[in-house]
């Protein structure tokens, strides 16, 4: 039974983004947003739930969900398995690209640039704020690869809780956190008709410049 979506349509009428409101620097903005969305999502978790893409070795992309756990004057940070597909992905090519999408908003943010590890001590600090069965899950779940089937992966985590039984629980050298440092960042607010704003940011020489993009 073929599944058309084609009548499935809304208008976007909410918010505007005039060229004076976008500010002179997209972080500040990014802030800004994501400040908004926090407060205007149904579960906190959706608001700096964003896709992330990558580049295989043969050039193929590959795009999941993650969640996005900061961002300073270096970047945005997320975290991981370092041997799952995206951590290899990034290992071979560091370039990425993350979507937000804040539907109650009628907003997407577009961000790209190159990504590196943390430093092990910033990744060491997320991994303690961490609760202990997500601790042990990032020893237990090889992130990725096949299990043969769920009980699998139940065994996998009671060996973990044997092996850390009352002892502290370290961050595995194979968990960690990235950095994706912008070069681009699209601010995209969705307007009435389809004239939608999209102002479009680009880092050159430590300078951000912007230009509006036609909808
Ligand atoms: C809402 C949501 C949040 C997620 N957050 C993370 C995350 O922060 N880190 C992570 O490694 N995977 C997270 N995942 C799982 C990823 O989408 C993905 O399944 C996993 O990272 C393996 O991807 P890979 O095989 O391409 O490496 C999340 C999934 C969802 C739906």
């Amino acid at each position: 039974m073929p599944l058309s979506l084609a009548e499935m349509r809304r208008s976007y009428t909410l918010n505007g983004l005039q060229d004076e409101a976008a500010l002179d620097d997209p972080l500040t903005l990014f802030r800004q947003w994501m400040q908004q969305a926090r407060d205007t999502e149904c579960a906190p978790i959706e608001a700096n739930s964003m896709m992330l893409a990558t580049v295989d070795s043969e050039g193929s992309p590959h795009c999941r969900v993650l969640l996005l756990k900061g961002l300073s004057d270096e970047g945005f940070t997320f975290f991981g398995n370092y041997q799952s597909d995206k951590g290899r992905q990034l290992a071979g090519n560091p370039n990425a690209a993350m979507t937000f999408f804040w539907p109650g908003l009628e907003r997407q943010v577009r961000i790209e640039g190159q990504v590196s590890k943390l430093q092990a001590r910033l990744s060491d600090a997320y991994f303690e704020s961490r609760s202990e069965a997500s601790r042990l899950g990032a020893w237990a779940s090889p992130q990725s690869r096949p299990l043969a089937n769920r009980a699998a992966l139940e065994s996998l985590m009671a060996d973990t809780i044997t092996r850390f039984v009352d002892q502290p629980v370290p961050r595995p050298e194979h968990w960690g956190g990235y950095c994706l440092h912008p070069q681009r960042l699209e601010f995209w607010q969705g307007r009435a008709d389809r004239l939608h704003d999209r102002i479009d940011y680009r880092l050159q020489n430590g300078v951000w410049f912007r230009n509006r993009l036609a909808p």
